[in-house]
């Protein structure tokens, strides 16, 4: 089920942001193959799938959705951009390719990053002015701002606390703010424009947040004992720049725990709906788990 419906999402994200930036003949042709280059570059669309997930919840045409889940993967694709650049990471590979700034040039990277969160707003805006179920959609307007200017406060955490000393609060901030603020956006969104109820939203919020923690531990754990022709991105590098992550700071084996602690905590969560299908989501937080890519 968790593999026919991910593919089922990811076709309908791919085709749908296909559609969206256009390349010209013009001047910022260069610009705009860059950002075509990192959207389309491949990558889970979890977080697009978590959109489509929590309106199909609620709602048959989840479809409708299509357009948040979409602006949700430009932020994404925009923060992966960046976070690759010489300043921040220094990344040459990402999802199994050149880095942005590889192929286009560290300031050309600077703006395909740049024009793609400001895209992504567009395409929210131009859903705004269709007033059929408005006030869901500036509800799932707001959770997304919110949870973009999250994800850039995490990274600032993440470069500003690199080769520091950090207490085991900011690393669960961190990591809460850098990589889970957009997981729970996500579901969140997705819900809100499925028309959930607010205690129902709260529960799939608290899902969320698990599962972003264990994303981003996972991820932590990948960069130590992952394939990088697997993962797509390169590993073994957090140690020697200083990186503050769950296993640099906790050592591989509590990561391990922490990790499955946290997905049997968000599986508990699930436990206590009784009116929607969580199948999916049971199956995305194990999959998170034991992901290797
Ligand atoms: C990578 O995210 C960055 C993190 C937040 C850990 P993903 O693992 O979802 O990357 P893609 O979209 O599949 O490339
Ligand atoms: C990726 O973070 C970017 C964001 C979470 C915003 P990391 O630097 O920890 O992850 P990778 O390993 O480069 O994907
Ligand atoms: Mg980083
Ligand atoms: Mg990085």
């Amino acid at each position: 089920m968790l593999k026919e419906r991910m593919q089922e999402y990811a076709e309908l994200v791919n085709k749908a942001l296909d559609s969206y930036i256009i390349v010209e003949e013009k001047a910022e042709k260069k610009l705009l193959e860059a950002m075509k280059y990192s959207l389309e570059a491949g990558g889970k669309r979890i977080r697009p799938m978590l959109v489509l997930e929590g309106c199909r919840l609620f709602r048959k045409d989840f479809e409708k959705a299509l357009p948040f889940a979409c602006a949700l993967e430009m932020v994404h694709t925009f923060s992966l951009i960046h976070d690759d650049l010489p300043a921040i990471d220094n990344d040459d590979l990402r999802r199994g390719k050149p880095t942005n700034h590889k192929v286009f040039g560290e300031s050309t990277a600077i703006l395909a990053g740049d024009g793609l969160l400001d895209f992504a707003y567009t395409v929210i805006a131009k859903e705004l002015q269709n007033l059929e179920d408005i006030e869901r959609k500036i509800k799932a307007f707001e959770i997304f701002s919110t949870c973009t200017f999250q994800m850039i406060q995490g990274e600032f955490v993440d470069i500003s606390l690199e080769g520091k000393q950090i207490r085991s609060e900011e690393l669960y901030h961190m990591h809460d703010y850098k990589t889970a603020a957009l997981l729970k956006a996500a579901l969140t969104m997705g819900a809100v424009l499925g028309g959930a109820s607010s205690e129902e939203i709260e529960q799939l919020e608290e899902y969320a947040e698990k599962i972003g923690l264990a994303f981003q531990i996972k991820d932590d754990i990948l960069s130590f004992t992952g394939d990088e022709k697997t993962l797509g991105k390169p590993i073994g590098n957090d140690k020697e720049r200083g990186k503050n992550t769950f296993v640099t700071v906790l050592g591989l084996e509590k990561a391990k725990k922490i990790l499955e602690e946290t997905v049997q905590n968000a599986l508990k969560i699930l436990s206590k709906f009784t009116d929607i299908d969580t199948v999916f989501l049971k199956e995305l937080a194990v999959f998170i788990k034991e992901r290797n890519f």
